[in-house]
């Protein structure tokens, strides 16, 4: 079970100062819906031990076994013109937790943390938009922790802080850490210009630029050499027939040029 007194003596800043947590919940993202609509503030955390339906992208689960992983969301209210700079400075953020713990972690466009060539961490962005304003937005993260083993083919793709360290760690303190780089971060998100963000993007991932990529999207499948996010964060790629930006879609593999 999480251990809330022992977050909040790691804690440090003020996102996850009013703490949400369950023992079980369907999904962390419903219950933070629930609150965002009623009015939490910025920075209000719902955390789960187990998630009974995860939601992932694309209409994927999330594995969110009980008392392993942290499965979390976090209520944003940021300025609609700096929405898609979110995705990238949590993704950041997951990757600065980690290399504090000597795990060398980079990004994977669009919203997945990979350690090992394995899938460590995945976010989910869900917002709610009233006339034209958005009202909220809602962080969803799923990092796997302490999971020695994931089931059937799963094995292949995901890993975890205790497969890469070989031990085990307090998922209180990673999600203390964590949200400190978090909010570090998206503190300057108003001063840091889209640039700079790209450029730190960029140097935490090796598939952003000059990279050979294989795309699927809509059932279709792409390849072509990257050449880094255009303003809103869509990744541009040079396919044999022409420049293409993506706004979704699954890198299905990749090779530094
Ligand atoms: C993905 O990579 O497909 C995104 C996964 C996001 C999973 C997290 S776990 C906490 C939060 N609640 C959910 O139901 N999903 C997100």
């Amino acid at each position: 079970m999480f251990n809330i007194e022992d977050f909040q003596k790691s804690r440090q800043g003020t996102f996850g100062k009013e703490l949400h947590h369950f023992a079980q919940l369907d999904s962390t993202n419903r219950v933070a819906e629930e609150l965002a609509r009623k009015g939490s503030a910025e920075g209000v955390l719902v955390v789960t031990d187990e998630q009974t339906t995860g939601r992932g992208r694309k209409g994927n689960a999330w594995y969110s076994p009980p008392d392993e992983n942290l499965y979390f969301t976090l209520i944003l209210r940021p300025f609609e013109a700096r929405l898609h700079h979110v995705p990238f400075i949590a993704g950041l953020a997951i990757v600065r937790m980690l290399s504090r713990i000597s795990i060398e972690a980079e990004l994977k466009w669009p919203n997945d943390v990979l350690a090992g060539g394995k899938k460590i961490s995945g976010l989910l962005i869900q917002t709610s938009i009233e006339q034209n304003r958005l009202q909220y937005a809602l962080l969803g993260c799923g990092l796997n922790v302490n999971t020695h083993s994931f089931p059937g083919q799963l094995m292949e793709k995901a890993t975890s802080i205790r497969i890469l360290k070989g031990d085990g760690v307090l998922r209180e303190h990673v999600l203390a850490s964590l949200l400190f780089e978090f909010e570090q971060l998206y503190g300057r998100i108003q001063e840091m210009s889209w640039s700079d963000l790209c450029r730190q993007v960029e140097s935490a991932s090796s598939m952003v630029r000059n990279c050979e990529v294989v795309v699927q999207e809509n059932g279709k499948t792409y390849q072509g050499i990257t050449h880094g996010l255009d303003p809103f964060g869509g990744l541009i790629v040079q396919l044999p027939e022409g420049r293409r930006i993506f706004y979704a879609g699954d890198i299905q593999s990749c090779r530094k040029n």
